[in-house]
């Protein structure tokens, strides 16, 4: 089934340069590495993929660049079938982890090479706008091993920029560098995207990353997308244990419908009743898996009194780690396991290993996901 990754109408200014794929498959002998992606990804949007090691990432990027063949389906760039072009007819650049640039040329140069092997007019104002834009124009003169990991990663950016591509592949360009240096890549890949106002298509593992800078993230698992959407939306709603895991973390429960109550569900969770927003579970009887994010839950003392309309679960606190800005708890809560929740060190008492603890949330924020997902789909995923 296709998926749209907006809901923007046909026909708006940019949409005349939408990517589309159309159930594309990737198998390497006897190994599927994509397996039937459907995606549109429209123009001038920033657009994330994002997944564990060997999901596919690589693979789909590289079937868009045209360095792959698709083993069945279609790739097309704004309503022009491209499956079967070469790389230089597409209008597609990409921007790899290593950088690639040439080592004997100047940094200007390695900006302007592309434009001079086609003989474009104004090669050099064009390369120095280019290395302008990403804040380098000062440095032209220079060779890329005098430049900084940051630097040469610009210089890539600046040289896939420069031919003005309707679509920019960024495969974990950010990978090399430190973590200081990613997160202020992060902010200026951004601000340049916006700036160009290109479809950057970026793959990375680091779910951080990609809900930081993308529009909309298509979250990959063995192949296949199983979500996508604007980050809030796959961060506040996840449809699979997949995406409750590796997007963030969840607490995944459990248990069975017992009860329909208009716009609520009953959970019976290890004998508690959990309430799930019907609008908010993918399935509204039998066996189901509730889960809640763990910031959404407060920590209170088992005597406390009990707050009006709250989910809740009674356990012992078996970890409390102090992180600073807040206090990370995992809780043994009977029949259910082991429920992860931190609160904000507002100077109230802490919980102490050993206590006797309730933990309460807003049915709200509780969402449902089929009976036979595994819970533990993803955790341990990188
Ligand atoms: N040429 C090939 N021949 C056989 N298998 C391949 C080939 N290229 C990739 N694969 C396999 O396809 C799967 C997907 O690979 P891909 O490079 O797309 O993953 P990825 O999501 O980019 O992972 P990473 O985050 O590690 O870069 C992997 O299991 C990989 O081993
Ligand atoms: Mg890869």
């Amino acid at each position: 089934m296709a998926q749209e990754a907006s809901e923007r109408p046909r026909g708006t200014a940019t949409s005349g340069r939408d990517l589309v794929l159309d159930s594309v498959v990737k198998r390497f002998t006897d190994f599927t590495a994509v397996d039937d992606v459907s995606l549109t990804i429209p123009a001038g949007s920033f657009f994330a993929l994002l997944g564990p090691s060997g999901c596919g990432k690589t693979t789909t990027l590289r079937m868009i660049a045209g360095l792959e063949q698709p083993t069945s389906g279609t790739i097309s760039i704004g309503g022009e079938d491209v499956t079967r072009l070469a790389p230089h007819q597409r209008q597609v650049n990409t921007v790899f982890q290593s950088y690639a640039l040439f080592p004997h040329m100047s940094v200007l140069d390695n900006v302007a090479f592309g434009l001079r092997r086609r003989r474009v007019s104004g090669t050099q104002e064009k390369a120095k706008a280019a290395l302008d834009m990403v804040e380098l124009g000062h440095l032209g003169a220079r060779r890329p091993f005098q430049l900084s990991g940051g630097q040469q990663q610009r210089v890539a950016l600046a040289r896939a920029l420069v031919n003005r591509p309707a679509v920019l592949l960024l495969d974990e360009p950010l990978g090399a560098l430190d973590m200081k240096l990613r997160r202020q890549m992060q902010v200026e890949l951004k601000a340049i995207q916006t700036d160009v106002g290109l479809t950057f298509i970026h793959v990375t593992h680091d779910q951080e990353e990609a809900m930081t800078m993308a529009d909309t993230v298509a979250v990959m698992n063995k192949g296949r997308v199983e979500q996508l959407g604007p980050p809030r939306e796959l961060y506040e709603l996840p449809k699979t244990a997949f995406v409750a895991n590796f997007l963030g973390k969840s607490n995944l429960m459990q248990g069975s419908v017992q009860e329909d109550l208009g716009g609520m569900i009953g959970v019976d969770v290890a004998g508690v009743r959990v309430l799930v927003p019907k609008d908010r579970a993918t399935t509204h009887s039998g066996r189901v898996v509730a889960g809640v994010r763990p910031e959404k839950m407060r920590i209170l003392e088992a005597s406390d009194p009990v707050p009006d309309g709250v989910n809740q679960l009674l356990g012992d606190v078996v970890d409390a780690s102090f992180t600073g800005i807040s206090t990370e708890y995992l809780v043994d809560a009977p029949g259910v396991g082991l429920v992860g929740t931190f609160s904000q060190n507002l100077g109230q008492k802490p919980a102490a290993p050993g206590d006797k603890v309730r933990l309460v949330w807003d049915p709200e924020y509780t969402f449902g996901l089929a009976g036979d997902e595994d819970a533990a789909e993803g955790v341990d995923a990188v």
